[in-house]
């Protein structure tokens, strides 16, 4: 193999010796690569956050919740919290136990909450009116309630999830009501919670929103948990040296703050996080092949097989994935050159690198789509009627497995019911 632009993942080691123009032979691209030691390795990193001894990770499984990657976090020992029936389906499938899984949901149906319920799980609800339906379906059960700590933060308006202008938590305004509906239905808070945003690589506005979580939390007596939220930010732009979130630094920004209410509320409260990029998303590179290279006008397009059907965030969020290339000939790139990368998919948007400068890119190269494990395949789709990608996983020994199979044409027709006579 030819190491034309390998920088990032040399770095860490990501194919711990396997050549990836041969796992994309093999497996076929596009294709999901993961890394366990990487992913390992991150879920430690957060449970070492803070000194305070009652402190869970929760991990966010929106970002990724393929059953292989589950069960390694479970075997870390982390939490995990759900979204979504589906989602608590799964983690059970992975071996969580009902109280190790946290349902923060948001405008759901009687069927859904009763499902979470039945599961067993505790439920967070995030208005008054769904508090009200909990009361109604399972009157004096505990339950938790997300608030709005009036601070919010992200990389993207569409990912900033708390402050003004967002649909969720409950507004502080509201502890009142909340203590009324509580009560009608002898209902008892056991938790708060809050989740701001997604990526943010400082942490004032987190410790700023921990500090009015707190206000809101010192108002209810008998909490057993604070759950303060995910949205710790990774570096994407590595290659321009781009520095990761200090996880020092916050970590003691935070356990400073949590002595203290600790201290104050004269409870053992635990406090939780529910991060999910920050856990997953630098342990997979999408392998993805070129398939052409064209000059349109003035621009050179390189065209390869990882449309936004496979990575949706550069056309959702304009988001940034570095992009590497291995090649399986010696044939050297002779110069650098700007070029936009882009997929098969039907429509302009479909852009997943724009203007980049990168060595010369050749058809039949590999690319490596960087630091794509989370919102990565959990949010690919079978637009264009394209089948959904495998994934595969590098092991600590550098076996390789596959964890999801790569669809078939079949898997297009499931669920669909063709008309008996037309
Ligand atoms: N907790 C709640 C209630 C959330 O809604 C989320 C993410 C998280 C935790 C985890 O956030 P994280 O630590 O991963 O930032 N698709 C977007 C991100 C959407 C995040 C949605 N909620 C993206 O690709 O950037």
């Amino acid at each position: 193999m030819n190491n034309v632009y390998t920088k990032v993942t040399d770095a860490v080691n990501f194919f711990e010796g396997n050549d990836p123009t041969e796992l994309a032979k093999q497996y076929q691209t596009p294709l999901y690569v993961y890394n366990e030691r990487i992913l390992r390795q991150r879920c430690r990193d957060l449970k070492e956050l803070v000194t305070y001894p009652k402190f869970v990770v929760d991990y966010s499984a929106k970002a990724n919740s393929n059953l292989a990657f589950l069960q390694i976090v479970k075997s870390e020992g982390l939490e995990v919290d759900a979204m979504s029936p589906g989602e608590i389906f799964l983690e059970k499938q992975a071996g969580f136990a009902p109280e190790e899984i946290f349902y923060i949901c948001n405008n759901v149906s009687e069927e859904e909450m009763r499902y979470a319920i039945d599961a067993g799980v505790t439920v967070s609800v995030d208005s008054l009116s769904q508090l009200e339906q909990f009361g109604r379906i399972a009157p004096g059960h505990p339950v938790a309630v997300r608030f709005n700590p009036g601070v919010g933060a992200g990389h993207h308006e569409k990912v900033v999830t708390a402050g003004k202008k967002t649909k969720f938590g409950v507004d502080p305004e509201y502890i009142p009501q909340v203590k009324e509906i509580l009560q009608k239905y002898n209902l008892k808070l056991i938790g708060i919670n809050q989740h701001i945003g997604s990526l943010f690589m400082t942490g004032e506005a987190f410790v700023a929103s921990i500090a009015r979580l707190f206000e809101i939390a010192a108002q209810f007596k008998g909490l057993k948990f604070i759950d303060m939220g995910g949205g710790f930010g990774i570096p994407y732009k590595k290659e321009e040296g781009e520095a990761p979130l200090d996880l020092k630094e916050l970590g003691a920004a935070i356990d400073r703050a949590l002595y203290q209410f600790a201290e104050e509320y004269g409870e053992q409260i635990t406090f939780r996080i529910e991060p999910g990029r920050y856990i997953s998303a630098e342990c997979s590179v999408i392998l993805s092949t070129v398939h052409s290279v064209k000059h349109n006008h003035d621009k050179k397009f390189v065209g390869c097989d990882c449309g936004f059907n496979v990575l949706q965030r550069p056309i959702m969020y304009d988001s940034y994935h570095g992009v590497e290339i291995y090649r399986g000939s010696d044939v050297p790139s002779q110069k650098r050159e700007t070029v936009t990368i882009v997929g098969n998919i039907c429509e302009s948007g479909d852009i997943l690198a724009k203007d980049r400068e990168l060595p010369e890119i050749f058809e039949g190269d590999v690319l490596g789509v960087l630091d794509a494990g989370a919102y990565g395949f959990a949010m690919a789709s079978s637009y264009n009627c394209r089948m959904r990608p495998a994934e595969i996983l590098i092991r600590e020994n550098g076996q390789v497995v596959l964890t999801r199979e790569r669809e078939e044409l079949d898997d297009l027709l499931r669920h669909m019911i063709p008309l008996k006579e037309n």
